[in-house]
């Protein structure tokens, strides 16, 4: 079993590469991301106009367990040290790795295979803003931005 984990953490390394970026440049007051058992969302850049409620929907569309491959969806404030915002998820385990702090703007649980969680959030200030899943290690496959207009 253990082997086959390590495996499994493994695939997207070779996969990464072909994760898809969007490049319509609409802005969604709807956003749907998909992400699934190799540590993946299916897009990672979305449009966004300032003051405007956004809705998202984070699918995790594997079958795997959220201990092992969980997922969420966390959007950062502008200017966060993101060294030291990963060191503090990764020690909040018993919060679904969303740490005590003023670093977020919005969130989703954390996802096992099968789930979905929906958020809405308002962001004022048009700028760069990143997200990621905050899950121990996912940070470098999983995370894209949103740009707000
Ligand atoms: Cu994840």
């Amino acid at each position: 079993m253990r082997k086959l984990i390590l495996l499994l953490l493994f695939i997207p390394l070779v996969v990464g590469c072909n994760s898809s970026v969007e490049d319509s440049t609409k802005s969604l007051n709807v956003i749907v991301i998909n992400s699934n058992d190799t540590m993946l969302f299916d897009k990672n850049v979305f449009y966004i106009e300032a003051n405007k409620k956004i809705t998202l929907t984070l699918n995790h569309k594997g079958i795997m367990r959220k201990d092992i491959m969980g997922h969420n969806f966390v959007l950062l404030k502008r200017n966060v040290n993101i060294e030291a915002f990963l060191r503090k998820a990764m020690n909040s385990k018993e919060n679904d790795y969303i740490p005590f702090g003023e670093e977020t703007i919005a969130y989703t649980k954390l996802l096992g295979g099968g789930e979905s969680d929906t958020i809405t959030f308002t962001i004022q200030d048009p700028g760069r803003y990143l997200f990621l899943c905050s899950f121990p290690n996912h940070f470098p496959m999983m995370k894209g931005e949103l740009i707000v207009r």
